[in-house]
């Protein structure tokens, strides 16, 4: 009855402005208030009982660590993305369904992810390994660290997938224990496999992935098409994987619109998990790897391989040498506090023996180190 008096009162601009005011201001509070609420629940990685859930949570479900995301999250995020759906003009519908298309079908999972980001700016140093600062005090904690594994993998595939890899150049261990998904993911044949490199020839261990039922990403800016289905499963995309999307004025030139950051494709294709990310990147490792775990990528991930170059700082890194070597160990360490534990180390005898720019402390210039992230189901 109120609402029948105010309403023509809205429109005629009577005495009762003060009141539409403040009315205005209420919704505005309560959406303001109902936003805030939402991200607090997923910021703070909080299970909130919803109605729907309730009956679940009195069943006395033993909820694992981090088993509740997977339930939870996928319902508030449908919502949330239905919202913002609603909100969106026909034309930017049909802009976006135009996008989707040139996924060609490979990338429509529907949209789940879109979280806000509490992004740091840098990652935490660790303390000096020694009251020195010298390079040998760095390099031995360094070294000793890389080459310890963290936590013991039963059934490593120490070969590729294939059975013709006795001669593959650089071996990608990947863990297949039960407990850590991925087996699970591949016997259910819902494994998404992320594959970074430039110039990779050697595909077979995409290719061996594909045919036990993953969908297989590879991501390559040399390529002529934007997007290229080599066969069942196994996807290339002319992309180029940065630690930074370019700047929006020069994003527009076409060379530039094929760099992004992992987070900006996984929000293109819509993928909001990655069970597998393999990553070469000739150096650009140590700028990428703290990008993803700036902005959280990296809890999206289930097990992470790559290859790090240490015959020089790397991009972007600077310092002196001792100060380089603390920053990539520093940034290891970021993984371990992210629950990712070493579970294979390779040190790659086949490259050149040199540790940043010097023949010493019998290190290899490459390593490649497999870690499995142990809160991933
Ligand atoms: C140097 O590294 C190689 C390969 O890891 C190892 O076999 C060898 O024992 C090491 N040499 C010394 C002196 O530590």
């Amino acid at each position: 009855m109120q609402w029948k008096r105010l309403k023509p009162c809205c429109g005629c601009g009577c005495g009762w402005v003060p009141l539409c005011v403040l009315l205005v201001l209420l919704v505005l509070w309560v959406q303001m208030w109902a936003v805030w609420r939402w991200q607090l629940v997923r910021g703070s990685g909080k299970a909130e009982p919803e109605p729907r859930t309730g009956t679940r949570a009195a069943g006395g479900e033993a909820r694992e660590p981090g088993s509740w995301k997977k339930a939870d999250f996928g319902r508030k995020q449908v919502t949330y993305v239905r919202s913002l759906k609603r909100d969106r003009t026909p034309q930017q519908q049909q802009q976006q369904q135009q996008e989707e298309q040139e996924g060609e079908g490979c990338c429509h999972i529907p949209p789940q992810h879109s979280k806000p980001k509490f992004v740091r700016w840098h990652i935490d140093l660790q303390s000096w390994a020694g009251p020195t600062h010298s390079l040998e005090e760095e390099a031995a904690r360094f070294l000793a660290y890389i080459s310890n594994t963290q936590i013991s993998c039963a059934n490593v595939n120490e070969k590729d997938l294939s059975s013709d890899q006795e001669l593959t150049m650089e071996r990608w261990p990947i863990c297949l224990d039960d407990r850590f998904g991925l087996s699970r993911q591949m016997l259910r044949g819902r494994c998404r496999i992320y594959s970074l490199g430039l110039e990779i020839e050697d595909k077979h261990f995409e290719e061996g992935l594909a045919k036990a039922g993953c969908e297989v990403h590879c991501f390559d800016p040399s390529i002529k098409e934007p997007h290229i289905q080599q066969s069942n499963g196994l996807w290339h995309h002319r992309v180029s994987v940065d630690w930074r999307d370019p700047n929006p004025a020069i994003a527009a030139q076409k060379h530039y619109r094929t760099i992004k950051k992992l987070g900006t494709i996984m929000n293109d294709y819509q993928h909001q998990k990655i069970d597998l990310l393999k990553l070469d990147m000739e150096s650009a490792e140590w700028k990428i790897l703290e990008n993803l775990i700036l902005e959280n990528v990296i809890d999206q991930i289930g097990q992470l391989m790559f290859v790090i170059h240490l015959h020089w700082p790397g991009f972007e890194v600077g310092g002196d040498d001792s100060s380089v070597v603390r920053y990539w160990y520093s940034l290891l360490k970021e993984l371990e506090l992210k629950n990712f534990k070493l579970f294979h180390s390779h040190k790659n005898l086949n490259k050149p023996q040199i540790f940043l720019q010097k023949r010493v402390f019998n290190a290899s210039s490459s390593y490649t180190l497999s870690w499995v992230n142990t809160l991933w189901r």
